[in-house]
């Protein structure tokens, strides 16, 4: 798990301006700076190559340096008519952390897998990583099961999911451009 949120709220004013869009090769260098800071074995650059044109491959650009402050990388995989959604990756700037918009990417990648079709979605994460536990478990998702020495570095992970179906797509308080005026969902 990456280092805390930084306590620099300054780093993304609050009138600042986040456009969250599909993901072009222009942007894989910032992403590829951001999931190196974030986490301890980060996929490669040519992971981020091979999911360019995927519609689940949202970035979120703000008007200040640094340009790309999140992203989020899923996809469907069809399933005898029971499409599962893959949420594969998220992270957002530490300087831009604790102010919605790690929700409103994953609020946006949630409606385009259900938007192509999937019926369940599925992702894994850190058992020590309360932050995004806690964002998961508040759209909805529900841990399935435990897998042991998941990561490289022997940290178990849990498998979560989510029923498209029973999940709440409502817009949060009309904002969907980074969530600040979203009102408080508990996890
Ligand atoms: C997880 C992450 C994407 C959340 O992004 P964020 O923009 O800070 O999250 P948001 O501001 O949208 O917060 C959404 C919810 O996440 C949870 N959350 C966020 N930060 C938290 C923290 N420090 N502690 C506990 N819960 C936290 C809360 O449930 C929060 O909802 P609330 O504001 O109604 O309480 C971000 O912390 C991050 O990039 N972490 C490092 C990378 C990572 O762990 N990615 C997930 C890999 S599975």
């Amino acid at each position: 798990m990456s280092p805390p949120p930084s306590p620099d709220d300054d780093a993304l004013p609050p009138d600042e301006e986040v456009v969250i869009r599909q993901a072009e090769q222009a942007d894989l260098l910032d992403v590829f700076r951001l999931e190196r800071s974030t986490f301890p074995q980060p996929w490669p650059f040519s992971a981020f190559e091979s999911f360019l044109g995927e519609r689940g491959f949202l970035v979120a650009q703000s008007g200040t340096s640094p340009a790309i402050v999140g992203y989020v990388v899923s996809d469907t995989t069809p399933n005898y008519g029971r499409d599962i959604g893959h949420v594969k990756d998220l992270a957002v700037h530490p300087d831009a952390r604790g102010r919605g918009l790690g929700r409103t990417l994953l609020r946006r990648a949630l409606g385009t897998l259900a938007s192509d079709g999937s019926a369940l979605v599925k992702l894994e994460v850190r058992t020590t990583n309360d932050a995004a536990i806690a964002l998961y478990r508040s759209e909805g998702f529900e841990p399935l099961r435990r897998i042991p020495r998941y990561y490289a570095d022997g940290e178990d992970a849990f498998v979560m999911v989510l029923d498209l179906a029973e999940w709440d797509d409502s817009p949060l308080d009309g904002n969907d451009s980074g969530g600040r005026t979203r009102e408080s969902r508990g996890a």
